[in-house]
């Protein structure tokens, strides 16, 4: 390793959490983002009452407190979709989101420059496997935009490596002997993964082109896991599939629109306003209705979606858990259990599954030459999700790394390798 200072950083931004790496000797290589922790949430906050724009945690708690403006969460979905070229309003003013992933994006930049006392021109930036599935073209423009934006921030030389390469750097970087890995990083927007052969005296290499034997990934992650337990076990008692008087089901796209990460705010528009209005008139039941007029009338969306997010993570660990929800109705809670969970996330489950089958086919790897797989990513936290990609290697030994941080760190080492 080289005594000085990399010139350049490695940067994850994530759909959930971001992270700066810097290779230096004798320090971490993650950079303090906010209070002191190594991840900022890609979340920004406009708080229309002060005029102000918050990010991280930050935003979080501004908006929970109650102020008003707008919160955006979940900014990286927007990459892949039709809404890049679009923009949204905010204080009354239309801001295009590719500005909004900017002003996030060159935050990330001045907090990594300000905790290294240095400025960064040149970045490696992880990728997913595939920001759009199955659509090269797509995901060709996905990434061209990214890297416009990190340009547009100020970096000069821009680079790219897909996460779960950044996440088999640094594992490779603690290993003492030779193996074969599948890394599985399950994020909040996509699952990634690689296949690759690692071992200290390999890490040094120029090239690891034969080291590497197979990239995999597809649109599927944590916020996908909390689209699937809201629509399944909380939008119902907002009115999804209740009935109209007709007998027809009430119209569905509110509710996804609330439970989908990037577009909770679509439920605030006029539009939204008379769609929802229409269907109050002429329901069956209003009792559910009213819950949703409340949370709309309160944008209490995000909310909703915190409270979803949190009762996924408490199922990884307990058999069940319970959602308050007075803030819809007084005394009003719902109880979900694992077993729930695991019903309404079960295809996303059998999707990634499949995923890791067809790279291990492609890649023409016996399935026993397998030593490790390597788990990082916040949603490798679901144990079902775990144990399905175990139960395609099973012979292999399951390895969870760093959660959050081993891609940042991971594209550190490539950064220092590619730019010195
Ligand atoms: N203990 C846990 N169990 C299950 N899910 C969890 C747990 N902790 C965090 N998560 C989920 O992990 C996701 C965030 O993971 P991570 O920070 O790795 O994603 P990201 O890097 O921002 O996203 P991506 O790499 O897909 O762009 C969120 O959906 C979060 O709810
Ligand atoms: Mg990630």
């Amino acid at each position: 390793m080289s005594l000085s200072p990399a010139r350049a950083c490695g940067i994850d931004f994530g759909t959930s959490n971001s992270t700066v790496g810097w290779l230096r000797p004798g320090a971490p290589t993650l950079l303090p983002l906010e209070d002191g922790k190594p991840t900022l949430p890609s979340a920004v906050f406009f708080n229309a009452d002060e005029g102000t724009t918050h990010y991280g945690r930050d935003a979080l708690l501004e908006y929970l407190e109650g102020y008003e403006g707008r919160l955006m969460r979940a900014l990286k979905s927007l990459l892949g979709s039709s809404l890049i070229d679009g923009s949204t309003e905010v204080g009354g003013r239309a801001l295009r989101y590719r500005d909004l992933l900017a002003s996030f994006i060159g935050e990330l930049k001045r907090r990594a420059e300000a905790q290294a006392g240095r400025h960064f021109e040149q970045a490696v930036f992880g990728r997913p496997v595939h920001f759009v599935d199955d659509n090269p073209e797509a995901d060709r423009r996905a990434q061209d935009t990214l890297e416009a934006i990190a340009r547009q921030v100020g970096f000069k030389e821009v680079g790219f490596q897909f996460e779960p390469i950044g996440a088999a750097l640094h594992y490779e970087a603690g290993l003492s002997h030779e193996e074969l890995v599948l890394i599985a990083d399950i994020g909040g927007g996509t699952a990634d993964f690689s296949l690759a052969r690692l071992s200290p005296a390999r890490a040094g290499r120029p090239d690891r082109h034969d080291d590497l034997l197979g990239n995999a990934g597809l649109h599927v992650g944590g916020t996908d896991f909390d689209r699937a337990l809201s629509l399944d076990c909380v939008m119902p008692l907002l009115g999804y599939r209740g009935l109209m008087k007709s007998g027809a089901e009430i119209p569905s796209g509110l509710f996804f629109q609330l439970a989908t990460w990037h577009t909770i705010n679509f439920a605030y528009t006029r539009q939204a306003f008379a769609d929802f209005q229409h269907i109050y008139r002429d329901a069956a039941a209003r009792r559910e209705l009213d819950r949703l007029a409340r949370l709309i009338g309160q944008r209490e969306g995000h909310w909703l979606a915190l409270q979803v997010e949190q009762a996924k993570i408490d199922l990884s660990t307990d058999p069940a858990t319970r959602l308050h929800l007075d803030r819809l109705e007084q005394g009003l809670f719902h109880d979900i259990t694992a077993d729930a969970f695991g019903l309404a996330t079960r295809s996303l489950v059998d999707r990634v599954a499949a995923t890791v089958g067809e790279l291990l086919d492609q890649a023409g790897i016996r399935r026993e030459r397998i030593d490790t797989i390597y788990f990082t990513g916040g949603a490798s936290g679901v144990p079902q999700l775990r144990a399905r990609i175990a139960a395609e290697l099973p012979r292999a030994r399951s390895v969870e790394g760093d959660l959050f941080g081993s891609i940042g760190a991971g594209l550190a080492v490539e950064a220092a390798r590619r730019y010195g």
